[in-house]
């Protein structure tokens, strides 16, 4: 049995997915649909930045106007219908990822949040911990991280617990954050000389998931851009690597460094751990550069890859000077559905994966 089944087997499941759960097609959608019957999520996700494909969407837009951002609008309001009216399934046990790329400005931070933030919207509990001294995850997810506040370095330092260090975020019930403060730029240092320090945040994580009364489905990791000790430790604490990749050029260059790295960890210290998800992030479909990285991408990591691709999109940018995550900010804006379409594919790979 292969460690995956096909992309287009995903697709299929996927889409009878969100057709099961859609009022207008009966309860009983088939696992293997047609064609036309997976038309609608690939003209939701990927395809939307990608193609100009208007087929389904043409019958709706009346009311809207034939214009393109009537069309835009229309389009969006059906994709928000079709995520609200899906239901995730939850994982069995706690899904652990790190979220990694040795690059700066990828969106590692904001696929953190905001993949965080619309699994929460779909009813999971969902934990961030914040691993880059920047803080930006907590910023977003409008958590106090003033110096001095306990977070995640008292956690990796002073032996505090999760439990007594997380904080619940106004974003979105069921949404936890353990902040990041300045305080650990100072830790990759400090960690060098204390017992068992690459694996002082796995036990620390799953202390909390063994005696939290809600243990969380899901806990995402944010990482600095480097490789340090911060970085080993979330490795060491995650079962799963997503990776964001910025469709720009030099978009591939380190990452198989990255994924070597991941292979030692693996062999040495994590042999759990795998590179479960890839997503495409910050994607202009102006530009044809954009469509050949995504395609290049894809060809080496068919897998991987998620089929929705998020797009460069102002609202996603500002909304973190809100102390927001876009799925609050402006839920119906193209890349928080992207963000709700890739949350709602990973909970379904998880699934049908294990
Ligand atoms: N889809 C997007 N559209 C527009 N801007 C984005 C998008 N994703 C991220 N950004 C912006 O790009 C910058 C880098 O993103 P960030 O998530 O902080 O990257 P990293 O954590 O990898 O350093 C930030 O200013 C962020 O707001
Ligand atoms: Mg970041």
């Amino acid at each position: 049995m292969p460690a995956y089944t096909s992309r287009a087997q995903d697709l299929a499941r996927l889409n009878a997915a969100f057709d099961s759960q859609s009022t207008s097609t009966p309860a009983s959608a088939p696992l293997n649909p047609t064609a036309e019957q997976i038309q609608p999520i690939v003209t939701s996700s990927a395809a939307t930045a990608v193609s100009t494909n208007t087929g389904p969407i043409a019958t709706s837009t009346q009311g809207f106007g034939e214009s393109p951002i009537g069309r835009e609008l229309a389009q969006n309001s059906q994709r928000l219908a079709r995520i609200n009216e899906l239901q995730l399934p939850k994982p069995g046990r706690t899904r652990i990822f790190t979220i990694s790329n040795q690059k700066g400005g990828v969106g590692k931070t904001t696929t953190a949040v905001n993949l965080a933030a619309a699994l929460a919207y779909k009813g999971m509990n969902v934990l961030v911990i914040d691993l880059d001294p920047q803080g930006n995850a907590s910023t977003a997810l409008n958590i106090e991280h003033r110096e001095g506040t306990p977070g995640i370095y008292n956690v990796l330092i002073d032996n505090v617990e999760i439990a007594d260090v997380v904080q619940v975020s106004s974003e979105m019930p069921g949404l936890t954050c353990v902040p990041a403060t300045i305080d650990l730029a100072g830790a990759e240092i400090e960690l060098v000389s204390l017992e068992g320090r690459e694996h002082r945040l796995r036990d620390a994580i799953q202390r909390y998931c063994e005696t939290s009364m809600t243990p969380p489905d899901y806990v995402f990791i944010d990482c600095p851009p480097s490789l340090g000790l911060l970085t080993i430790n979330a490795f060491v604490a995650a079962r799963e690597v997503l990776i964001p990749i910025q469709c720009e050029y030099y978009a591939l260059e380190g990452l198989s460094q990255l994924l070597k790295n991941i292979d030692l960890i693996k062999k040495h210290l994590n042999p759990e751990l795998r590179m479960s998800t890839i997503l495409l992030t910050m994607f202009d479909s102006r530009t044809r550069l954009a469509s050949q990285v995504a395609e290049e991408v894809r060809q080496h990591f068919a897998n991987e890859v998620l089929n929705a691709v998020i797009p460069r999109s102002v609202r996603v940018s500002e909304a973190p000077s809100y102390s927001q995550t876009v799925i609050t900010y402006d839920r119906s804006n193209s890349g928080a559905l992207s963000y709700l379409e890739a949350a709602a594919e990973i909970a379904f790979k998880g699934v049908n994966h294990g």
